[in-house]
């Protein structure tokens, strides 16, 4: 087995930043020490750099079928853009068909992964309708490692269930082990909203954040809370939370003890509302649901993150493009041209979370370096049932490593960028840090700006029951 010695580095978990030296024996991580001896073991010298847990993105889309088209990266070109970017793990959304087993979409991701994935991949399961067979159908998910589910109260006639449904479903996590994590916004009300703009003939992309208020998102993130608490405090993790009074609801139901979780995303930390003013079509790239908000909801999410009511972030990777033909995909944003609803809803960014949390947050002193690892990697191991495997650096824990440069600095365009997809939401955002060198499992797979791993090397991840604290 190949042994690996990274010397001199600072080593950076949750807990704790140190200097030291990490062997990796196979896949695993052997020993922690100073001055440690390998004879034999390839030598990575960590010298300046930070030695952190390889990132963990709870939240992506490869290859979603959305609105009549499906997201541009698929698990081989969106993982090897995730490992660019300090990314060792993904976790990723299988689709329910109407009326279909869940046994069947899950198969159906397990062939989109199988083969292409480059680093480990574990699956959600968006569940459509919630029937009793169904019910016992998560069960049988659990067993086999896919522990969380995710359900819709937007998006009316495609994924949104009711509320009698989500009620049932938390229910049988609570028996099942699994997790709930919810798309909270009001489904009803902003189709109502979407109705009027369109006939009133508004038909620009800004349109999409104008007809999401924030208060849709914040009615139903109170109401997923109550409903968890009516099923018997039931653990619920609110999936992509963009805005303050959303997070309000979080708040009020962590500060009476009930295990209420969320993640936020970059786009909600970094973009904003004004982003639809871009000329032109340009405002379709930031078309995603929860939309992008005020510029004064940043400081306030920020804040959240810093103070623990939201405890991960992660990308919601959902990329597609701005223009057809682009490596010989069909037309994608551009469908929503005369028509912001049929925009398809999403942006990526499963390459740049890391670096931007590094540079936005570490750098720009809103979290620490601790708290970076935390949110981008410890915690989402935790919540969706794969720590201590992933998520940290110690020994027996696999060894997914990056070897993080602080002092290197770069512009962000989708000119370099690796994700299949012709633009970049932060084009020309200048950042500080990089990941320097990506190890999973043991093996290199970037280095020197090159991805040197193989494709389909990747492996599903067969997660547990969530680790929660408060
Ligand atoms: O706009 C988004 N978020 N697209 C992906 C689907 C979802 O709701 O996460
Ligand atoms: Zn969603
Ligand atoms: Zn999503």
């Amino acid at each position: 087995m190949t042994k690996t010695l990274i010397t001199n580095g600072t080593i950076v978990t949750a807990a704790d930043t140190y200097k030291g030296d990490v062997l990796v024996d196979g896949e695993k991580i052997a020993m922690i020490g100073k001055g440690l001896k390998a004879a034999g073991a390839k030598r990575i010298d960590a010298t300046g750099k930070y030695v952190i847990p390889g990132g963990i993105d709870v939240h992506t889309h490869m290859e979603l079928p959305f609105g009549g088209t499906f997201a541009s990266d698929d698990f081989h070109t969106g993982t090897v853009a995730a490992a660019f970017g300090g990314t060792t793990s993904i976790v990723d959304f299988a689709v329910q068909g109407m009326g279909e087993p869940l046994e069947k979409a899950r198969d159906a991701w397990l062939r989109k992964a199988r083969g292409k994935a480059v680093v480990d991949y574990g699956l959600h399961m968006i569940v459509r309708d919630v029937s009793d067979k169904v019910l016992k159908e998560m069960d049988v998910m659990v067993k086999d490692g896919v522990s969380s589910f995710k359900l819709f109260m937007a998006y009316p006639g495609v994924f949104m269930v009711d509320d009698a449904s989500i009620f049932k479903a938390l229910s049988r996590t609570a028996e099942n082990g699994g997790l709930i994590c919810m798309h909270a916004e009001n489904g009803g009300v902003i189709d109502v909203l979407v109705k009027r703009a369109l006939a009133a003939k508004n038909t620009a992309p800004k349109w999409h954040a104008l007809t999401r208020p924030p208060e849709a998102e914040a009615e139903a993130t109170y109401r997923a809370f109550r409903l968890a608490e009516m099923a018997g405090e039931i653990p619920l993790y609110i999936v992509h939370l963009s805005s303050s009074q959303a997070l309000e609801q979080v708040r009020l139901f962590r500060d009476r003890g009930l295990p209420a979780y969320a993640e936020t995303c970059p786009q909600y930390l970094f973009l904003s509302i004004d982003n639809y003013d871009e000329p032109g079509f340009d405002g379709a790239k930031y078309v995603m649901s929860p939309p992008l908000r005020e510029r004064w909801h940043q400081e306030e999410l920020w804040k959240g993150l810093a103070r623990n009511d939201l405890q991960v972030v992660s990308t919601d990777h959902c990329p597609f493009c701005m223009t057809e033909g682009f490596q010989g995909l069909p037309k994608q944003k551009q469908l929503g041209i005369g028509d912001f609803s049929k925009i398809p809803n999403g942006a990526p960014g499963v390459e740049t979370r890391m670096v931007l949390l590094y540079d936005g947050g570490v750098v720009q002193k809103r979290i620490t370096l601790n708290r970076w690892v935390e949110v981008t990697s410890t915690t989402p191991a935790k919540i969706m049932g794969m720590f201590p495997k992933k998520g940290t650096i110690a020994v027996g824990s696999d060894a997914d490593i990056v070897i993080w440069d602080p002092r290197s600095t770069s512009t962000i365009s989708a000119k370099t960028h690796h994700m299949r997809v012709d633009y970049n939401p932060y084009e020309g955002r200048k950042v500080k840090g990089k990941a320097s060198v990506v190890l999973s499992r043991g093996e290199v797979i970037v280095q020197k700006d090159k991805f040197v791993g193989t494709k389909g090397r990747g492996r599903f991840i067969k997660r547990g029951s969530p680790i929660l604290q408060t």
